[in-house]
């Protein structure tokens, strides 16, 4: 469940109990099922801007513009309420011609944040497994075409690494990229945008102490990190209607190209190319992320550190086509 998409400072934030909503996702929205806030200054507590139930009105959207107020906020333990109600308006503010691509994404990543944290913690993937494929899709429709940069969708994204962050991220990221690399399919573009959300399945078997852990991990904790890419193929190839494509994006997206990734250890002409992609992609978001314990790096140094491991850990065209994306502006 996330907490806030703000710094995590070594002071006490005052953001740290709120979500971070954008204004311009909350014009999509007829009811607000949570209280918002405002916060005008860095540091100051966010106060009370508008009740649940209700929205900001014309008036309020125009002041919130002049004094450049770009989020208000939501309590996060309120936050359940905030992204249901919004789901039940996806539907039409995807739909809606009048709203940029870039701002029915941000929309898209809020509303379906409790669904896939819900759905991502049943015994049975099955469910997860729909909305992926569901959400594959409407990824697919809003960012293929190339109307949307990498660089525009990099700034509207969220960085704050929970789950439906950084697997809505991934499956943009990639078709994007996918894109740029020749794939125009949209059949195609829809199953590698799915496999890209589910390609961490195998982490909901990771202890959250593991997953979280900010120092050194022991090499028993290692062995089951590692294993995620293989728990994750396992449970998808038991039940599903996913191509080898899709399976090879969750097995193989550790793998590097000189054959010392993991789980097995496979050199590059055995890593599938949709798995190569990945790869570049799931560091990138993962690398530009906040985490609780340290600031994430600019998307300019990743570039650079993934330069550098072009041709060894990642897949060289890959990374130069992803950086030649990433520049354009
Ligand atoms: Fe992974």
């Amino acid at each position: 469940m996330p907490t806030t998409a703000v710094d995590h400072d070594q002071t006490v934030n005052p953001l740290t109990n709120y979500v971070a909503v954008r204004v311009n996702t909350l014009r999509s929205i007829d009811t607000v099922a949570a209280d918002l806030f405002v916060q005008y200054e860095p540091q100051s507590a966010p106060m009370l801007y508008c009740r649940a139930g209700s929205r900001p009105d014309v008036q309020q959207f125009v002041e919130l513009e002049e004094a450049g107020v770009e989020n208000l906020y939501v309590r996060s333990a309120e936050f359940c309420n905030f992204s249901n109600g919004l789901l039940e308006s996806l539907e039409s503010i995807l739909r809606n011609e009048t709203i940029p691509a870039t701002e029915k994404f941000a929309a898209m990543q809020l509303a379906v944040a409790v669904a896939m944290d819900h759905t991502l913690r049943l015994v049975d993937c099955g469910k997860f497994r729909d909305l992926a494929e569901q959400m594959g899709q409407e990824v697919v429709t809003l960012l293929s075409d190339g109307e949307v940069l990498p660089r525009e969708l990099f700034q509207i994204a969220r960085h704050d690494f929970n789950t439906f962050t950084h697997v809505t991220n991934v499956a943009s990221y990639s078709v994007m990229l996918a894109e740029r690399l020749g794939i125009t399919d949209k059949k195609e573009l829809r199953k590698i945008a799915s496999a890209a959300i589910l390609h961490d399945l195998g982490k909901r078997f990771i202890p959250a102490s593991i997953l979280a852990k900010p120092g050194r991990l022991t090499p028993e904790e290692r062995e089951i990190i590692e294993a995620h890419p293989q728990r994750g193929y396992e449970e998808l190839c038991d039940q599903s209607d996913l191509n080898f494509g899709q399976l090879m994006m969750v097995y193989q997206h550790h793998e590097r190209v000189d054959g010392t990734g993991y789980p097995v250890r496979v050199p590059h002409r055995e890593i599938h190319p949709w798995a190569r992609m990945l790869a570049v992609v799931d560091v990138f978001d993962s690398m530009t992320a906040k985490r609780p314990y340290r600031r994430s790096a600019t998307p300019e140094s990743v570039m650079d550190y993934q330069k550098q491991l072009a041709g060894t850990h990642f897949d060289r065209e890959v990374v130069e086509c992803w950086v030649s994306a990433m520049n354009k502006t």
